[in-house]
Order: C-alpha cells, then sequence, then structure tokens
C-alpha cells in the first residue's frame, strides 16, 4: 500500500522526497490519530514524538475540539464577508485576554507564515521605516516576507533577490543587536526559542535587553510563537517566561487545536493604527473564517482547562531528566539534550547518525523529525497530552534504538 501511494506521490507532487522516504524506509501510510497516537493504514500504533511540528499539543482528535469543529461546519464554515461573524470576534476577544500585557488586537490567516508576513507588513507601517532584523538560524516561513527574515540560504538563494532592507545577526546576542539597531529599525522578529534552529534556547536576559533595545530606538519587537505557542514550553506563550510584552505576536499550527489551519497576529494598540488609513488595509478571504476560529476557541479553551502548559512543564522535566540519564548512557550518540517544556532537542553528533536514530525508533513505532535548520537535532515534540507511561515507552524504546546503533557510532568516532 505504502508502495503504491509512493510511487504516486512521485509521480504527480515530488520526486525527490519520494526518493528520500524511500531511503529512510519510512514507508507508512497515516490514517487517523487519537490523543499521542497515530496509526497508519496497516493499523500499525506510533507513539508520535513529532507532534505535526508543534501543531497537535491538544492531540490528535481531542473531542471536545472535534464537536466544535462539527458543530461550526453545519452551520457555516466560510464567512459570507458581509454580514458580520461571531467566532472571529469571540476567539479575539479571549486572545486579548490571555495574551501578554496590554496585547488587544487580533488579525486572523491561515498559517504561521502569513501570520510573519503580516506582521513585517505592520510593523513597516506603524513605524513608517522599513529596516528588519532577524537572527541567523531563524525560521519564519517560506512566503516571501517570511522567507527573507529566516535564516537558512539552502531556502532562500533560488528565489532571490529577496524583501530588502533585511539584517540578519546572531541567535541569543543581544549585544550584537545592540550594534545594529537604530532609529532606521522598524522591527527586530526573533522567537522565543529557535525551534528550527535546533530547539535553541538563548540566555534568560536576551528577550529582555531585546524589549529595551526596541523601546530605546523606537522599534516594534515582534514574537514568531508559531511553533512555541499554545503551552508547548509550560507557559501558555513562550515569552511569558522573560516577562517581556512584544509589540505583536504571531501565532499559528496548535491554535488550530490539531484540526484546522489558523495563523494570528496579535497586536499592541499603536500598531493597529495604520489600519485607520484603509480598514482593509491587509485582509484574507479565508482568514478568521468561522470553522476555523470556532475551533481555535474551544482549543485554547482545552488548553487552559486542563492545564496543558502545566503538564507540559512537569512532564517536560521527567523526559529531559531521562533522555539526559541515556546521555550518560551513550555519551558519543547524544552530545546534548536541550529544551523547556514538552519542546525538547537531541544533539547527536552528525546528522548521518540523527538519521540511524530516526530510522530505527520508526521501526520501534516512535515519530521523531529532524529540525530544518540543524539536521543534528533532533526534536521531540509530543502532544501534550502524552501519558507518562507513554513517555516512559518513548525512553525505553530509545534506550533500545541506541544501544543498536551505539556500537557503528564507536567504531566510526574511534
Ligand atoms: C517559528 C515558526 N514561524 C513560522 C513558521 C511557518 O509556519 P507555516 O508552516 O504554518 O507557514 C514555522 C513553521 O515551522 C515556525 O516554526
Amino acid at each position: 500500500m505504502a508502495e503504491e501511494l509512493l510511487e504516486r506521490y512521485g509521480q504527480y507532487m515530488n520526486p525527490a522526497l519520494a526518493r528520500i522516504f524511500r531511503f529512510t524506509g519510512i514507508d507508512s501510510v497515516e490514517d487517523h490519530g487519537q490523543g499521542a497516537i497515530l496509526w497508519d493504514e496497516s493499523g500499525h500504533e506510533f507513539i508520535d514524538c513529532a507532534g505535526g511540528y508543534g501543531v497537535f499539543n491538544q492531540g490528535y482528535q481531542h473531542p471536545r475540539i472535534v464537536a466544535a469543529a462539527h458543530r461550526q461546519l453545519d452551520k457555516m464554515g466560510i464567512s459570507s464577508h458581509v454580514l458580520e461573524s461571531r467566532p472571529g470576534v469571540d476567539l479575539a476577544e479571549m486572545l486579548s485576554q490571555i495574551t501578554p500585557g496590554d496585547l488587544q488586537y487580533s488579525f486572523f490567516c491561515n498559517s504561521g507564515t502569513e501570520a510573519v508576513e503580516g506582521a513585517l507588513k505592520f510593523a513597516r507601517a506603524a513605524t513608517g521605516r522599513q529596516e528588519i532584523i532577524s537572527t541567523i538560524g531563524a525560521f519564519h516561513g517560506k512566503t516571501y516576507g517570511s522567507l527573507s527574515v529566516s535564516g537558512r540560504r539552502l531556502y532562500q538563494e533560488p528565489f532571490e533577490p529577496l524583501v530588502p532592507e533585511v539584517v540578519r545577526v546572531p541567535y541569543g546576542d543581544a549585544a550584537a543587536l545592540a550594534a545594529v539597531i537604530s532609529s532606521q529599525t522598524a522591527a527586530v522578529i526573533v522567537e522565543p526559542i529557535q525551534g528550527e534552529g535546533g530547539v535553541v534556547i538563548p540566555p534568560d536576559t536576551y528577550l529582555p535587553e531585546l524589549r529595551r533595545l526596541c523601546d530605546d530606538t523606537g522599534a516594534l519587537l515582534i514574537v514568531d510563537e508559531v511553533q512555541t505557542g499554545i503551552g508547548r514550553t509550560g507557559t501558555l506563550f513562550a515569552i511569558e517566561h522573560s516577562h517581556v510584552v512584544p509589540d505583536l505576536l504571531c501565532l499559528a499550527k496548535a491554535l488550530g487545536g490539531g484540526i484546522v489551519p489558523i495563523g494570528a497576529i496579535v497586536g499592541r494598540p499603536g500598531t493597529w493604527k495604520f489600519f485607520e488609513s484603509s480598514p482593509l488595509i491587509h485582509t484574507s478571504t479565508f482568514g478568521g473564517n468561522p470553522l476555523a476560529c470556532a475551533v481555535a476557541l474551544e482549543a485554547l479553551k482545552v488548553t487552559v482547562e486542563e492545564k496543558l502548559p502545566e503538564r507540559a512543564l512537569a512532564l517536560g522535566q521527567f523526559f529531559l531528566e531521562q533522555l539526559r540519564t541515556l546521555q550518560r548512557r551513550y555519551p558519543k550518540a547524544i552530545t546534548e539534550v536541550r529544551g523547556r517544556g514538552l519542546m525538547i532537542g537531541i544533539e547527536v553528533p552528525g546528522a548521518g547518525i540523527g538519521g540511524a536514530l530516526i530510522s530505527e525508533l520508526f521501526q520501534r513505532q516512535v515519530l521523531v523529525v529532524y529540525t530544518l535548520n540543524n539536521e543534528r537535532v533532533i526534536r521531540l515534540m509530543p502532544p501534550l497530552v502524552i501519558t507518562r507511561e507513554q513517555l516512559d515507552t518513548v525512553v525505553e524504546r530509545i534506550d533500545a534504538a541506541l544501544a543498536t546503533i551505539y556500537p557503528d557510532i564507536e567504531e566510526l568516532l574511534d
């Protein structure tokens, strides 16, 4: 079954990616999911530690979120764009209540890259300035604006020229930012933890320093929480760990409750003033559709009421400790384990070792993936509803996978 699908995938979608699927031996076709478990068409049961790269915080098919989707779908899925629509306003009101500080207004779109794209536009319009400062290793999406502020040349070069007036500085280094930020800077865009960069956690002082530098120069601080948001790192938004209020906050992924695509830009009052010049200056046909907004509202309620951030914090601590024990057992295979909440990266000495580990784990029915901008880091981002018992099983299977490949690694590195 998988081979037949891969054949057609290669024929009609992406031949190069089909070859990679074949090479890695990841030859299952997903069928359905529940909580932290994904089943393939042959009935194999996988514990999903990839979590859709941050989409499935509330788990697959959370019953309350599925029910909210059905309720709204039975009424209408897409807005008429003539009458007013209730779910979007309800969602915007809740976001203004649960996001930090005076973040108040929301604009809804359909993906993370659109949220970033909009935030960059809003920053230029709000400040009348052009320069955007972003960080090396960042990942903000793959449409032109967000690609231009992302940090991996491989994804940029074939598409140049990119959006102009972008300056890149090393991540986690406030002094590097201080050296380039000025009264010409419209915005600094940053992830609170770099996800695709390899689960990179900056020093505690970094984000407060960035806030101060932005305040001193009149630049806006855009915080991209597309991956870190909605409970993943142990707080509803990762920026809360730093007690910093951004001017613009980008959300997507888990905002959709693992059911629908939705993105959001949430802004402080000053960042929204440019809408006065034309209320329709930035719009999206599908953005803010009633189906996505009703689902996102329920997803947020589930996240808060089921205390998923607290759960991520407690389980994350346990998971990190277990993985660090494995690091001590297999020191040549794991160079570092780092993370916050249930956003965890295992760094290995080389991409080949990472590939072997991913493949061994797949054979043992645990799903993990690389980070996009750093192939030496294997990301563990299970649904926040994963149970302690399931995590125990994951640790046992990582142990077994490492035991299998370790003799080869030792030989390779000696
Ligand atoms: C931090 C961050 N920003 C933006 C994006 C882009 O989101 P999307 O793939 O929904 O366009 C991603 C996707 O991985 C991300 O991790």
